[in-house]
């Protein structure tokens, strides 16, 4: 026969210790015959449900109705109840749960040879994380993502930038070329792409102005590999054009980009630079993010920094007019146009990174 709570009259800690054990014993017995998920609900309503259920009618059949010096020592034994109807109740489920996988892997209904669930392996990599990162701020601007080739042809990689043939900035560049080229005329012949300024012109020749994008990718120098050069990296460009597009747009998108990355307490600052494909050009430096731009760690020289107070983060500038004269035929005439374009490493900046030190 089902339980019911009984109407106590003795308040003595041996009469509540008796109903108590009336109580725990009518649970158990009836928590063993559950066995499928209706029996677990109405077995759970039967001892929890709040309006009539077992632990409900305790309250009103023994708490409220104890005389008043016993309240203290029912309301005790109440509670202990309860945590014991919770955790057996909690079993019962947990019980549940595997009898009905076991009885639905025993009639097939669940298919193990399917493949599981894939959990990711190890991390991913800083440098993609921080070019994602980085992107991710551009996006929230209204950029969108462009990418282009790694092996790329002399004309995208120098020439539509604003690199003459012979030109000494393309000296600056360490370019890898493919071998055994010479018979190609010279803006056919391909390359690693040192830069991943070429994807700006591809982009222009696709789409018409205004845009906005941003342009993560590897790039290729011939540079020995050491603490802070390798042959491959990874760069994030952006550009933006517009009509009446001004260098204080790029200078407020970039310290915004940069306080967002690197957090509002970080300053920029620019400095007058040299690239064939913008005029003017600047390079862009960041408070240093390691000693708060002071040159000094306690009684140490800031390295990462060189004593500065300042890091380098990214050349900039705006588009040069000669540039656009090479996308003219899909709207950018350099008289009506004018934009801002930037270039990043996206490995320096965030491996000095305090947290991503601490990460890695
Ligand atoms: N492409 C330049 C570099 O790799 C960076 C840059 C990009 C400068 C866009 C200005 C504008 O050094």
């Amino acid at each position: 026969m089902a339980y019911t709570v009984p109407k106590l009259t003795d308040y003595s800690a041996a009469a509540l210790e008796s109903a108590a054990d009336g109580l725990k014993s009518a649970l158990r017995e009836e928590s063993r015959a559950v066995t499928d998920e209706s029996q677990f609900k109405a077995f759970r309503d039967r001892w929890m449900a709040r309006k009539s259920g077992v632990l409900s009618q305790l309250n009103d059949e023994w708490l409220k109705a104890a005389p008043k010096d016993s309240k203290r020592a029912v309301g005790q034994r109440v509670n202990e109840i309860k945590v014991h109807v919770e955790d057996v109740v909690a079993k019962a489920e947990h019980l549940r749960h595997e009898l009905a996988t076991a009885s639905s892997l025993a009639s097939g209904a669940v298919d193990i040879t399917l493949p599981g669930i894939r959990r990711a392996i190890g991390a991913e990599h800083p440098v993609l994380r921080t070019s994602r990162e980085i992107v991710a701020v551009f996006q929230k601007l209204g950029y969108s993502v462009a990418d282009g080739p790694v092996i790329e042809t002399d004309y995208y990689n120098f020439e539509a930038l604003n690199f003459p043939p012979n030109h000494p900035a393309r000296d600056t560049q360490d370019t890898l070329f493919i071998a055994g080229q010479q018979a190609k005329p010279l803006r056919e012949r391909l390359l690693l792409r040192t830069h991943t300024s070429p994807v700006q012109i591809r982009t222009m020749e696709k789409m018409r102005p205004p845009i906005r994008i941003v342009i993560p990718g590897t790039v290729h120098r011939n540079d020995p590999p050491d603490a802070s050069h390798s042959p491959m990296f990874h760069q994030i460009e952006g550009l933006a054009v517009d009509t009446n597009i001004t260098f204080g747009d790029l200078k407020g998108t970039l310290d915004h980009a940069m306080k967002e990355f690197f957090g509002s307490s970080v300053k920029t600052s620019f400095r007058p630079s040299f690239f064939p494909f913008t005029e003017p050009s600047a390079e862009m430096f960041v408070s240093c993010f390691i000693c708060g731009g002071s040159g000094r760690r306690g009684a140490n020289p800031c390295r990462p920094c060189k004593q500065t107070g300042w890091i380098e983060i990214l050349g900039c500038g705006m588009v040069d007019p000669n540039v656009f004269e090479f996308v003219k035929d899909t709207g950018y005439d350099p008289k009506k146009v004018s934009g801002f374009a930037f270039g990043m490493g996206a490995g320096e900046p965030r491996l000095a990174r305090v947290d991503a030190v601490a990460q890695f």
